[in-house]
């Protein structure tokens, strides 16, 4: 059964060691043998079609939609906007000629995402919902749905809902970008990109101790904690930070790397926990500058680094990946160091105080 814990303590962490399995079988069932993707003509031509794509989402799959946008951009060629959809739906954002919408949520009930649905529909704006639930309300009011196919996520931090909809967003960027003639999307070799983030997904999980040993001596007697990264880094920090302080109630915050020293870096005490990503071929040694700032004003950072940039001091080292999928793997830590800070300070992981999975209220 899908659902059951098994010998799991917590849902979180079985839904974290089976996103290897999830990234498998988006790949088998959106691409053919060739790695050609197996999308609903229909979707392809309305995405394609767009001069502009708007991806409204809440929560962590807003933070997915942040990672969707450099893919989409990158290889479709069309500008892509994320707003929080509760925010969208009563400041709606001016439109472009030919508008189409993404609605990303695990639940397919959100209620901010159901309003601007609502409003893009009064409008004839062309939508698509990405959802773990088939039939849900946000899949059943928009034009067009593809399903993220996580099977059920039930602790409410979530995790392989994540990860699912980075995978199914790259995998409609290439088949719209292939479809515009993109060369990028062309060259875009998916197929083996998935079973590369799939491996590095399990040999991530494979070695959870280290997040546990990372968790205890840097962050579960920490009032506060930062993430920074940029690039796409940006992104994965956001969403590290929303899931450490969402699980255990370390104040956390997400940076662009370089920001913290126009304000934030004023919080930086001895000992605060500064976890630092780097994927960004562009911006990895000015990551490290300033990682030296926050360690020269007495942080303890924590890098989580791609292979290619790693140097010989660095925590945590992730397998290779193209840079746009590389959250894929990035997230994987942050998940766990969240799990194991919230497990340590004897915290019920599955079910923060004040939260729920689905929030249909505004
Ligand atoms: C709730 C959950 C979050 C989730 C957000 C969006 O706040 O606690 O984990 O990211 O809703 O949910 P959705 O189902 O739309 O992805």
């Amino acid at each position: 059964n899908a659902a059951s814990k098994g010998t799991y303590e917590f849902y979180m962490l079985k839904e974290i060691d089976e996103q290897p399995g999830v990234m498998r079988r988006l790949s088998q069932d959106y691409l053919d043998e060739n790695g050609e993707p197996l999308v609903d003509q229909k979707i392809v031509d309305a995405v394609a079609n767009a001069d502009r794509i708007y991806i409204f989402a809440a929560g962590t799959s807003y933070h997915a939609g942040l990672v969707g946008k450099d893919l989409f951009e990158k290889y479709t060629g069309i500008p892509t906007e994320v707003g929080y959809a509760s925010e969208a739906g009563y400041h709606f954002p001016i439109m472009s000629k030919r508008p189409l919408f993404i609605f990303l949520s695990q639940s397919g009930e959100t209620a901010d995402s159901r309003v601007v649905l609502k409003e893009a529909n009064k409008r004839g704006i062309t939508s698509l919902t990405m959802t773990n639930v088939e039939g849900s309300t946000l899949s059943r009011e928009a034009d067009f749905t593809m399903l993220l196919k996580a099977g059920p996520e039930i602790a409410v931090a979530s995790t392989k809902a994540y990860t699912a909809q980075i995978a199914l967003q790259a995998i409609l960027a290439k088949a719209v970008g292939e479809k515009l003639a993109n060369q990028d999307a062309k060259d875009f070799d998916l197929k083996h990109q998935l079973a590369l983030a799939a491996e590095g997904i399990q040999e991530i999980v494979d070695g959870k101790e280290r997040f546990a040993e990372l968790a205890k001596k840097y962050l579960i007697a920490s009032r506060n904690a930062f993430y920074i990264g940029r690039g796409i880094d940006h992104a994965v920090a956001l969403e590290g930070a929303l899931k450490l302080k969402e699980v255990s109630y370390i104040q956390t915050e997400g940076f662009a790397a370089a920001e913290l020293k126009h304000g934030t870096i004023s919080l930086i005490e001895d000992g605060t926990p500064v976890i630092a990503l780097i994927n960004d071929p562009v911006t990895a040694d000015l990551t490290r500058g300033n990682i030296q700032e926050v360690t020269s004003r007495g942080a303890s950072v924590i890098t989580i680094v791609g292979k290619q940039f790693a140097k010989e001091n660095d925590d945590v080292v992730l397998p290779d990946l193209n840079y746009y999928l590389s959250p894929l793997l990035t997230v994987v830590p942050t998940q766990l160091l969240a799990y194991y800070a919230s497990k340590e300070k004897g915290l019920d992981v599955d079910k923060p105080r004040n939260l729920a999975k689905s929030v249909t209220v505004e």
